[in-house]
């Protein structure tokens, strides 16, 4: 299992700082959520631990080591990213782009083999994309956009998925249908999650642990019951909202947000 760190991670644009002195620690296979307001810093935290931007002071961990020290198509191989709103050449189709998550795994101007097609064929069964595999990427709609980057990021088969708003555009059905794939993809193939969401009823209900940030500081980081709490949700987003559990048995153990209001 690959295990992914941030030590005293600070990151600027230009003058302005971030994050300051960040510290977060992935060890165990689990559903990990990043939530906060926009302009908090997740894509900023995503894409650092995703190796997509190098840090001004600290450091970031694969395995123990330096993720800035080890060659782009190692890193490639443990982890894959989705960051949000990514751009595609215009002419390229579905099957192009998520063939490119196959690159890592491929020899120096090699072709696909037998297994990337497997692979390739599995990613676009996953994310309902099948239909769609020969259409050119900007010609899709919102959702079906997203969800051919999906693919791409599955074909990358690693055991590390970091996701920025996989769901975001997306209707409620194949919102669904992409947290129950991570879901199975954690339970049965012990693949480590971390995504930013938007929704916090998903992020209750599919994640093992939940991260709240806040002007590029973690202010909570538990299970979802411990961080999407009333308090957090003021303090976090400067919403009202009510916490209710619910108790039938086709989605017990969830807790539901209710927000009803902002704070003033
Ligand atoms: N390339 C950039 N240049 C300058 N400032 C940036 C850049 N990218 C992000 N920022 C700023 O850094 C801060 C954190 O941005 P970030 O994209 O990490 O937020 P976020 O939490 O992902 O927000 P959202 O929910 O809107 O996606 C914001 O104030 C943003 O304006
Ligand atoms: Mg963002």
């Amino acid at each position: 299992m690959n295990i992914l760190s941030a030590e005293a991670l600070e990151v600027s644009y230009d003058d302005t700082v971030v994050l300051k002195g960040l510290y977060l620690r992935f060890e165990r296979p689990e559903i990990v959520s990043l939530i906060g307001s926009n302009g908090s810093g997740k894509s900023t935290i995503l894409k650092s631990i995703g190796r997509l931007l190098r840090p001004g002071k600290g450091t970031v961990l694969l395995n123990g080591r330096d993720i800035h020290s080890l060659p782009a198509a190692q890193v490639a191989r443990m982890l894959s990213v989705l960051p949000q709103g990514p751009q595609a050449p215009d002419d390229l189709t579905v099957r192009d782009l998520v063939s490119y998550g196959r690159t890592p795994h491929r020899r120096i101007f090699g072709k696909g083999d037998e297994d990337d097609e497997a692979v390739i064929r599995w990613a676009l069964r996953e994310t309902s994309m099948e239909s769609l595999a020969g259409r050119q990427v900007h010609t899709l709609s919102g959702g079906e956009r997203q969800r051919a980057w999906i693919a791409m990021a599955l074909a990358q088969k690693t055991e590390l998925l970091l996701l920025d708003e996989p769901t975001t555009f997306l209707d409620i059905h194949h919102q669904f249908e992409i947290m129950e794939l991570l879901q199975r993809l954690n339970r049965k193939y012990r693949i480590m999650v971390i995504m930013v969401l938007h929704d916090l009823n998903h992020a209750a209900r599919f994640s093992h642990r939940v991260i709240a940030v806040k002007g590029g500081c973690v202010v909570r980081d538990g299970s979802p019951g411990e961080v999407i709490t009333e308090e957090t949700l003021g303090e976090v987003f400067g919403i009202r909202a009510r916490i209710l559990s619910v108790g039938d048995s086709a989605c017990a153990g969830s807790i539901v947000c209710i927000p009803y209001g902002v704070c003033r």
